[in-house]
């Protein structure tokens, strides 16, 4: 099978990002980063592209008219170099419309919360503050929407009522590098398909939709 062609959005440190690369060079992942595009220029995911001879862009939203100019301008570059799925890695900015179209159910975003909980910023701390048990984080298709498209995986931790944002955001970034390369590849075998709000796998196995993993620290 070809290789899966990606474009990855990033704003900063970009260990998402990493795991990706970390996934394709391992052979876990048949794909291939072809662009990777920040709209910080100070973004460490730009230094991560560099030591993996990977392509990069930095895109300032600033020298569009319009927030949609610039997603506009940001889908033109993925489209000139063949991509075919679209990441986002910690890109911290709402993606518009044109590039939704651009990519309709090609894009894909990682949340760290168990959504359709505490969607938005913070995710972490939101489910500290609220005191649940539970949280995790969601790997999602990309509509219109802050958070809101269908959900492909999700993995579960459990809170302790001593855990801070930071301890938190810990022990649910492993798990996040462990199902954003894993959704991809669900992806690139053509194993997904999406009806209505809900994502079907094909060849379904409890662990492709769904880990929990209470030991986890
Ligand atoms: C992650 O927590 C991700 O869930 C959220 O932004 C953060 C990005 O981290 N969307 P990194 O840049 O991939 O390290």
């Amino acid at each position: 099978m070809d290789r899966l062609s990606l474009g990855v959005l990033a704003s900063g440190r970009g260990s998402n990002f990493q795991a990706i690369i970390d996934a394709i060079e391992a052979g876990r992942l048949n794909a291939v980063v072809k662009l990777l595009v920040v709209d910080n220029p100070n973004a460490f995911a730009v230094e991560r592209a560099k030591k993996h001879s990977i392509e990069y862009l930095c895109i300032n939203a600033n020298e569009f008219t319009t927030k949609d100019d610039f997603f506009l301008g940001i889908a033109e570059e993925l489209k000139t170099r063949g991509v075919e799925l679209v990441i986002l890695a910690g890109f911290m900015r709402i993606v518009r419309k044109p590039l939704i179209d651009a990519f309709p159910h090609r894009i894909m975003n990682i949340h760290p919360a168990l959504l359709p909980s505490f969607p938005g910023l913070h995710g972490q701390k939101q489910a500290v503050d609220y005191g649940v048990r539970i949280s995790g984080c969601t790997v999602h298709f990309v509509e219109e929407g802050m958070d809101t498209g269908p959900v492909i995986i999700q993995a579960a931790v459990p809170v302790s009522p001593d855990d801070t944002e930071d301890t938190l955001s810990g022990r649910i970034l492993k798990l996040e590098h462990r199902i954003f390369p894993e959704a991809i590849r669900l992806f690139s075998e053509g194993r997904l398909r999406v009806e209505g709000r809900v994502v079907k796998i094909s060849g379904y196995k409890l662990d492709d939709g769904f880990v929990v993993n209470p030991r986890l620290s």
